[in-house]
């Protein structure tokens, strides 16, 4: 257990019935979101408590309502199939969360009840600490309190955490353990860990907080002392490393085009893709290179270079066409859709900006 540190003894003294009171007036209204009054919707509350790692909110509103329209309840979603999952996912990023997603809705339909607690929902795939906090505190009401970067940073700043992250995670964790012991938070721990979530949104921004309108103003340590836009402070970041490949574009004379399908792990697992090299460090692959790991012989062109930063690394990719006749999409480890049905495809981001490049190339 990590030391706490003598500023977060008054933790559970932070300014609940001012920070309650601007939740009530100033609340966002989300989809996901239970209004005053009403009970939280665990199903809306898991779905976008995944949706929301690693993703903004404006990001995830549009998927969140096309997923909820095709799969509206826990059961409708164990009874698909993965694939209409991926496909529905695609663009969001990060897929192992739809993989994971689906086989914790296969568990949970199987249990025949939602769990209540924080520890419960951490052993269903793809939950981790904070998230399972989440649900728990939101859809259940379960005194705990999820620490996301936002809910991170407002507690740097309320105690004057000079520690860089990561390394301040413990002291901010210590300190999410005792404000889980206020009374107030305790009374309403799905509006307070929202409440925290809604200033971290719109006022304890990352540059340029609002600290003169907010209600956390005079119990904020950082205010003060003018350092509320310093914190929290950040280790260095190691560069992002650059990867290179090269993908192929191949189509048949009805206009067919040639897709395989990515391992079902690790990056992007499941989701489709086009042909293409290894994705190797730090030396493109020249053109003849490339080419000798084509799909089939045939009259190559290159199309373009098309970008795409993954959180570890930037990834470039040429982009080479070719077309034949027909080929045989099973013997070359794929299959073959037609161009006008990619949309349906679970094809992530990286390489619909590929798709993009082959249906319109710069120039033509
Ligand atoms: N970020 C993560 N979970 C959230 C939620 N429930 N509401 C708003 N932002 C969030």
């Amino acid at each position: 257990m990590p030391v706490i540190a003598p500023h977060s003894l008054s933790a559970a003294a932070l300014d609940w019935a001012a920070l309650l009171a601007w939740y009530d007036r100033a609340r966002r209204e989300l989809p996901w979101r239970a209004r005053p009054g009403e009970t939280a919707d665990p199903y809306r509350v898991w779905l976008s408590e995944i949706m929301l790692q690693q993703t903004t909110v404006a990001a995830v509103i549009p998927y969140f309502h096309r997923f909820l329209q095709r799969f509206p309840t826990l059961d409708a979603l164990a009874g698909a199939a993965l694939d209409e999952v991926l496909a529905l996912w695609a663009g969001l990023g990060y897929y192992a969360r739809a993989r994971h997603l689906h086989s914790a809705a296969r568990l949970l339909a199987a249990r025949g009840d939602w769990p209540r607690t924080a520890a419960e929902w951490h052993d269903l795939p793809g939950i981790g600490r904070y998230s399972a906090a989440a649900i728990a505190a939101i859809g259940f009401g379960e005194p705990v309190l999820a620490v996301d970067g936002n809910v991170a940073r407002i507690l740097a700043r309320l105690f004057v955490i000079e520690t860089p992250l990561p390394a301040a995670m413990a002291e901010i964790s210590a300190i999410a353990s005792a404000i889980a012991m206020a009374p107030e938070f305790r009374a309403r721990p799905g509006d307070a860990t929202q409440a925290l979530f809604d200033l971290g949104a719109s006022l304890c921004v990352k540059t340029a907080p609002l600290c003169t309108i907010c209600p956390l103003g005079g119990a904020c340590a950082a205010m003060p002392r003018g350092l509320a836009a310093e914190l929290p402070r950040r280790a260095a970041k190691p560069a992002r490393p650059s990867r290179f490949g090269a993908q192929f574009w191949l189509t048949d004379a009805e206009d067919r085009v040639l897709l395989r399908r990515r391992p079902g792990h690790g990056l992007l697992g499941g989701m489709a893709e086009l042909p293409g090299t290894p994705w190797r460090d730090s030396v493109p692959w020249a053109e003849a290179e490339a080419l000798a790991q084509a799909p089939v012989a045939t009259t190559w062109r290159r199309l373009g270079t098309v970008r795409h930063v993954f959180t570890h690394f930037a990834l470039a990719l040429d982009v080479y066409a070719g077309a034949v006749a027909a080929f045989a999409a099973a013997d070359l480890g794929g299959y073959a859709r037609h161009t006008r049905l990619l949309a349906a495809e679970p094809l992530p981001s990286v390489m619909r900006k590929c798709v993009r490049l082959a249906l319109a190339p710069p120039g033509v």
